[in-house]
């Protein structure tokens, strides 16, 4: 068993089930547009596959999938600097999704907390696909021998189970074929909460609109909704330490923190003693304009879905190069005959 090098390469996946919030902005998109500046190739993609294991409705799915797409380029996502594609334009994906399927366990799967909390009460309901959908979130990461896979602090156990799949695969079939991926985390500070309440995460399904906000929203909105915002009383504290009872206070200073690439330390170096009535101003101008030229960018790529699904297309054939000949080693490694 010779020791593999594997190309520093980054990917990761966002659903394509409508609704992109700040919370995907500052908690996932940010980061992946920074690993494009870094030395990693790096792939990100909509899952559409995942997104159909709770019912989609085919329209909405294609219309999420380009307004997703459109959201990742107005972010900075640059179609030449990484790969962008939807999962399903990808066969090989789900082609080694199959053969992940037989190697997880129905013990490991069954531990799955996102399942147990989206099947809710109603499991026997719930499709098998939703059951199944760790072993293809494995198979997206390693079919492209991915090494590192920015996520959510809620995607820590699907990455578990990425690494357990790929050791037992190594383990069964004496090979080193499969990496060990890393899971990058982001830490709680990227938590972008409700602004209505501080103790809720920011959510597209939170059914006070005013809780959020999206990134299709304009500037009249993204202003409006952070003027609105729940807060408390008090001045703002000029140390971290005062924020940690006020949940609201400190989703607004840490978001103001997470736009302007600053610490918290410092926000609250320059914002301390102030009260809401003076922050809430800077906040709303710091949003808008960090954010209101994303939703106009958005908003002028939905016009033009073609040239998104060009975009796709092309994404899709540079990461064949990469999946094709993986796919067909692993076919070998199991012994199919080709
Ligand atoms: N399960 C992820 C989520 O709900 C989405 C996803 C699917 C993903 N495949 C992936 C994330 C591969 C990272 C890598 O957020």
């Amino acid at each position: 068993m010779s020791e593999q090098k594997f190309t520093p390469r980054v990917f990761s996946g966002i659903q394509p089930s409508g609704g992109l919030t700040l919370g995907n902005y500052l908690g996932a998109i940010k980061r992946f547009v920074q690993m494009q500046e870094e030395d990693f190739e790096t792939i990100y993609c909509m899952v559409d596959l995942h997104a159909i294991t709770v019912w989609q409705d085919p329209a909405d799915l294609t219309r999420n999938t380009r307004e997703l797409a459109a959201g990742f380029i107005a972010s900075g996502i640059s179609p030449e600097k990484s790969i962008l594609i939807n999962q399903s334009q990808v066969p090989e994906h789900a082609q080694l999704g199959w053969i992940f399927n037989c190697v997880a366990r129905m013990g490991w799967m069954k531990r799955m907390t996102q399942f147990k909390d989206k099947a809710g009460k109603n499991a026997e309901n719930a499709s098998l696909g939703l059951f199944g959908y760790p072993a293809l979130m494995a198979a997206d990461i390693l079919v492209y021998h991915a090494t590192h896979v920015p996520v959510g602090e809620d995607q820590k156990q699907h990455l578990e189970l990425t690494r357990d799949i790929a050791a037992k695969f190594n383990h069964d079939y004496g090979v080193d074929f499969f990496p060990m991926t890393e899971p990058v985390i982001e830490g709680a500070a990227t938590r972008v909460m409700s602004l209505r309440d501080g103790s809720k995460k920011m959510s597209k399904s939170d059914p006070s609109d005013a809780s959020r906000i999206n990134m299709t929203d304009d500037a009249d909105a993204i202003a409006k909704k952070i003027r609105k915002a729940k807060t408390d009383p008090d001045a703002l504290p000029s140390e971290v330490e005062g924020l940690a009872e006020r949940p609201e206070a400190r989703n607004l200073v840490n978001i103001f923190a997470a736009l302007s690439d600053r610490t918290v330390e410092d926000v609250l170096n320059e914002v301390g003693g102030q009260q809401f009535g003076t922050f809430k101003p800077l906040l709303a101008d710091l949003a808008v304009s960090k954010l209101a030229p994303i939703s106009t960018e958005m908003a002028r790529l939905m016009d033009d879905p073609a040239e998104i699904d060009r975009i796709l297309a092309k994404g899709a054939s540079q990461a064949r190069e990469i999946t094709a000949p993986i796919l067909k080693r692993t076919y070998e490694i199991v012994g199919m005959v080709g």
